[in-house]
C-alpha cells in the first residue's frame, strides 16, 4: 500500500514524519510532493520525492495537505492521474464532499488533526463520503492512530468537531494565559513558575478525570467544599464565564460559515 502526501507545510510535514516514524511506512511506500520542492530535501531519506501527478498515479491513499485556496488547483491537476480505487483525503473542513466531487468523483475522506499530534495525542476528526467502504475506513483509522485518537463524525458536524479538538488547544492556551496573567498581578511568584504550576495542574486534572472517569462537577465538588475558598472562585467562573464561552463559539462558528462560503465561491470561479 502506497501513501502519498501533497503539501509539505505544517500538516503535511507532520503527517509525513509521523507515518514514517510511528506507523513505520517504508520510504518506497511513502511519497511526498510540494509546490516548492526544495523544502522536501530534508525528507529525502524517509520518502520518495516526486511531483503531484506522479504521486497521484502511484498512491493508494492521497493526502492533500494544502490550503483551501490551493485545493482546486491540486485536485484539477491530479484528477485524471488518480488510481481508480484511490482514497483521496483532504484536510480542510470548508471544502465539502460535493465541491470535491465536481472535480474528482472518488472515495474521499476528510481528516482534521489537532496540534497535539506533535506528542502523538491528536484527537483527529474523520468523515467519509458515501463511496468509502469498511476496509478503507479500517486502513485509514489504523494510519491515523499513529498520531493519536480518531473520532468519526458526519460531515455536518465536522465544523463543531474541529472547534472542540483542532481549535481547542488555542482556546485552552488563551484561557490559561489570562488566568496566569491575573495570578501574576496578585503575587510575587515569577511568571515562569506560575505558568509551570498551572500547566502541570491543568494537565494532571485532565488525566485525573480521564483515568478516574470523573465529571467536571465531581472535580469541582471534591475541591470546592461548601463555604470554602475554592467555592468563591468557582462561583465567579460559573457566573461570568458562560457569556464569554457563548460569545467565543458564536464568533468562531460565524467565521467558519463565512470561510466556507468564501471557499465555495473560490471553487466555483
Ligand atoms: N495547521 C493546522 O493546525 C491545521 C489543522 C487541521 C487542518 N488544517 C488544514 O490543513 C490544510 C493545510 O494546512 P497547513 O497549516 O499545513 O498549511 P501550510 O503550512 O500553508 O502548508 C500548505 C502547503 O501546501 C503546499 N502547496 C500549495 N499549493 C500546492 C500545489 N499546487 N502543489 C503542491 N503543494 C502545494 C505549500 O507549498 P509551498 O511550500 O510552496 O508554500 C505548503 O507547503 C489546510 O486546508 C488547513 O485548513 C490545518
Amino acid at each position: 500500500m502506497k501513501i502519498g502526501i501533497i503539501g509539505y507545510g505544517s500538516m503535511g510535514r507532520m503527517l509525513l514524519w509521523k507515518f514514517s516514524e510511528n506507523a513505520g511506512i517504508a520510504q518506497d511506500d511513502l511519497l511526498a510532493a510540494n509546490r516548492t520542492s526544495e523544502k522536501l530535501s530534508e525528507a529525502k531519506d524517509i520518502a520518495t520525492i516526486c511531483d503531484n501527478t506522479t504521486l497521484a498515479a502511484a498512491s493508494d491513499i492521497v493526502f492533500v495537505c494544502v490550503r483551501p485556496s490551493d485545493m482546486k488547483t491540486v485536485l484539477s491537476e491530479i484528477s485524471s492521474a488518480l488510481k481508480e480505487d484511490a482514497l483521496l483525503v483532504t484536510l480542510n473542513g470548508s471544502i465539502t464532499f460535493d465541491m470535491i466531487a465536481r472535480l474528482v468523483n472518488c472515495k474521499t475522506a476528510k481528516v482534521i488533526p489537532s496540534l497535539t499530534a506533535e506528542i502523538d495525542r491528536s484527537q483527529t476528526i474523520v468523515c467519509y463520503n458515501g463511496l468509502v467502504g469498511a476496509d478503507d475506513k479500517t486502513i485509514l483509522r489504523g494510519l491515523l492512530s499513529s498520531i493519536g485518537k480518531v473520532i468519526e463524525l458526519p460531515e455536518n458536524e465536522v465544523g463543531m468537531g474541529s472547534e472542540l479538538v483542532s481549535c481547542m488547544p488555542g482556546f485552552i492556551a488563551s484561557i490559561f494565559d489570562v488566568i496566569c496573567t491575573s495570578a501574576g498581578s496578585h503575587t510575587s511568584i515569577p511568571r515562569e513558575q506560575i505558568v509551570s504550576m498551572v500547566l502541570n495542574t491543568m494537565s494532571a486534572t485532565g488525566d485525573l478525570m480521564l483515568h478516574k472517569d470523573l465529571s467536571f462537577n465531581e472535580v469541582v465538588t471534591r475541591v470546592a467544599t461548601k463555604g470554602g475558598i475554592t467555592e468563591e472562585g468557582t462561583k465567579v467562573i460559573y457566573d461570568m464565564f458562560p457569556s464569554a464561552a457563548d460569545e467565543m463559539f458564536n464568533k468562531t462558528l460565524e467565521k467558519r460559515r463565512l470561510t466556507a462560503e468564501k471557499a465555495a465561491a473560490a471553487f466555483e470561479s
